[in-house]
């Protein structure tokens, strides 16, 4: 028996039915690009169900009792495990439009509408959206200046490096303050296409007005290619969390670009071209008051459908409204309190997972 939310059940990095679940995800992908969010949540349900199962699926009837399997679903499944691929996941991908809005969505600043309304408009390339600056976004500019070294994705040992780099520059700002790696590098994945960071102070209120100071900091590096900084929204809307329709948080943060450096390559004499010193990478920097944090850790670790589940585990079965800020009941007007992300999961009554098991 599998529980229906994904919060419920383990989800490991690596899985037993990949190429299944993989195909689905193209499908939800696809919908997603259509707006049609009922289509994106019905795949993406039934792609996360195959990633907790502990043996790959080999014949169709080991899929009679799971959650979300619907006659599409099934379809494609079907499909797969008779030919080995599927006609309509064939289609999709080769297609022209979704070639074109997987790229510009991959751009830094291009959601799905922007890239939509860009295909719709007869736009298909990066160098067509480089010929009109004027109607790009400076965060989009520098998207596509970078898009080479941003669409590489970001090894483990940059992350690893990029905390150095971050943790030093806010030793020097803030000593006591502390930073940690969330997104997927906390789930145990080898490569991302970004690295995520939380930083708090233990003492609450240190951390207010941190960020600038950070960020200038690493500017005096010369590590900045690019940054937008939003400041903290706590102060002016205290209720931020009882609005259960809000998922954007409103910490202060900076999502940037930075220049990493490369370790050189000992190269052979004029036999190659000098190799860049740097790398373009995406980092998201989140500052959070330590109260908040282990809602902000959880919230920041992911996988984006895996936070998804658990808000809605949250609201559909236990009546509370969870976000990256905290735990919320309507009912009494109450918020709680927690310390850690095991608090968090004990406060749901679910089975505490750790990170690595979040992948769904
Ligand atoms: N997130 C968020 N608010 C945002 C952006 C992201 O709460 N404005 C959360 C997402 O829900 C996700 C986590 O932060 O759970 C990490 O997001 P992201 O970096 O986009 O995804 P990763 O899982 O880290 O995947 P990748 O390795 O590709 O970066
Ligand atoms: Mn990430
Ligand atoms: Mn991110």
């Amino acid at each position: 028996s599998m529980p229906a939310y994904a919060c419920q059940r383990p989800s490991p990095l690596t899985h037993h039915n990949t190429l299944l679940s993989e195909a689905l995800e193209t499908l939800a992908e696809a919908a997603g690009f259509e707006a049609n969010e009922g289509r994106l949540l019905s795949f993406s349900r039934a792609a996360s169900v195959l990633k907790s199962l502990p043996c790959p699926v080999a014949s169709l009837s080991q899929l009679h009792g799971l959650p979300y399997f619907g006659e599409h679903s099934t379809r494609v499944i079907q499909e797969l495990l008779e030919h080995g691929t599927c006609e309509e996941v064939k289609q999709v991908r080769c297609s022209e439009r979704y070639q074109t809005m997987k790229l510009f969505t991959q751009v830094f600043g291009v959601g799905v509408k922007t890239a939509n309304r860009w295909y719709q408009e007869g736009l298909r390339t990066l160098d067509e959206l480089r010929e009109q600056p004027q109607r790009l976004t400076q965060q989009q500019k520098a998207g596509l200046q970078y898009y080479q070294d941003l669409s590489t994705p970001v090894r483990r040992a940059d992350a690893e490096a990029l905390q150095q780099l971050i943790e030093a520059a806010v030793r020097q700002t803030l000593p006591g303050a502390t930073v940690t790696l969330t997104g997927g590098f906390r789930r145990g994945k080898l490569q991302g296409h970004d690295v995520d960071f939380l930083i708090t102070h233990p003492e609450e209120g240190q951390e207010v007005g941190l960020l600038p100071k950070v960020m200038s900091c690493l500017q005096s590096q010369g590590l900045v290619l690019y940054h937008q900084y939003h400041r903290s929204h706590l102060a002016d809307s205290a209720h931020n969390l009882r609005q259960r329709s809000s998922t954007m948080d409103v910490f202060e943060r900076s999502f940037c670009i930075l220049g990493l450096p490369q370790p050189q390559q000992a190269a052979l004499a004029g036999a190659l071209p000098p190799c860049p010193t740097w790398k373009a990478v995406r980092v998201d920097l989140v500052v959070t008051p330590s109260s908040q944090f282990p809602f902000a850790l959880l919230g920041w670790t992911g996988s984006q459908f895996f936070e998804r589940e658990l808000r809605r585990f949250s609201r559909q079965e236990k009546g509370l409204w969870l976000n990256s800020h905290g735990l919320f009941d309507p009912e009494q007007k109450r918020v709680f309190h927690a310390t850690s992300e095991e608090d968090v999961f004990r406060l749901l009554g679910l089975k505490y997972l750790p990170p690595e098991q979040r992948n769904a």
